[in-house]
């Protein structure tokens, strides 16, 4: 995670983000620290990246890279705006030998873009594409990490990333909005995950997908009262954390979050 110490919001690089309206600057950090201490609580390692001036979006510590396994591919963003987050994602990885970085050639916006579910078909990888990952990373992603890569196309520029469109639930359990992506990639979704918890445009809206789940424990906006309660019904425990000023900048609990994956 990176604190929001130089979080505002200058540029508008997603639907959701309005350079008129000022962020609570103090406001975003006391929300960042409570999902920080959410994650402690439930017995989480939290490494915090330090937050850099003028780079705004540093928070979103999600699309900074994607690992599995022991192996990082690291990110390339597709706006100059926040093309120096790679670096300072990179330095993290660097300082440890026990991580294998890849550098990326293509665009791809790490976990922002990128999925892994260990416990499907043997370990796969979900990958969006349509606003800001290059299809071409996927192929990418799939040389450097080994396991089989399934793209799948974003049609709804409100739901720019996967992550705010799809979420594993757990090693294998995914839930999603279907009509965030095509119609052949949600029939690619039905077929590979035939149980998945389905959410609608209400959830999606209040970010109830941008959602980060240890498998038991399901991490999400406040807002997203009905995600709540579809994750609830379905087995798992919701925890809310209030992140509305992160919303500001198009984001939430999972974009705040970058999954290392030892
Ligand atoms: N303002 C950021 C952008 O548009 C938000 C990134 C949200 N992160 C995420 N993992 N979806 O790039």
């Amino acid at each position: 995670m990176c604190p929001p110490e130089h979080f505002t919001v200058e540029y508008a690089i997603n639907p959701w983000m309005d350079t008129t309206v000022a962020v609570d600057a103090a406001r975003a950090l006391t929300q960042w620290e409570s999902l920080r201490t959410t994650l402690v609580n439930l017995g989480h390692l939290v490494h915090v990246l330090d937050a850099r001036p003028g780079l705004p979006d540093m928070v979103y510590s999600a699309n900074g890279a994607f690992s599995v396994d022991g192996t990082v591919y690291g990110a390339r963003f597709l706006y100059p705006q926040r093309a120096d987050e790679a670096t300072a994602h990179q330095a993290f990885y660097d300082t440890d030998s026990s991580w294998k970085f890849v550098a990326p050639v293509h665009v791809n916006e790490g976990e922002g873009d990128f999925a892994y579910l260990p416990a499907a078909y043997g370990g796969i990888v979900l990958a969006g594409y349509g606003f800001r990952t290059d299809p071409a990373a996927h192929a990418e992603a799939q040389e450097v990490l080994g396991r089989p890569v399934i793209s799948l196309r974003l049609v709804d520029p409100a739901f720019y990333h996967l992550d705010t469109a799809l979420a594993a639930l757990d090693d294998r359990h995914v839930t999603y909005y279907p009509a965030a992506f095509s119609a052949a990639s949600q029939r690619v979704l039905a077929q590979l995950f035939p149980d998945a918890v389905l959410a609608d445009r209400a959830d999606a809206e209040a970010f109830g997908l941008n959602l980060v789940s240890d498998g038991r424990h399901v991490i999400l906006n406040t807002d997203a009262v009905g995600m709540g309660r579809k994750v609830r019904d379905a087995g798992y425990q919701p925890v809310h954390v209030d992140l509305s000023e992160l919303k500001r900048g198009g984001g939430s609990v999972k974009c705040a979050v970058a999954e290392l994956r030892a």
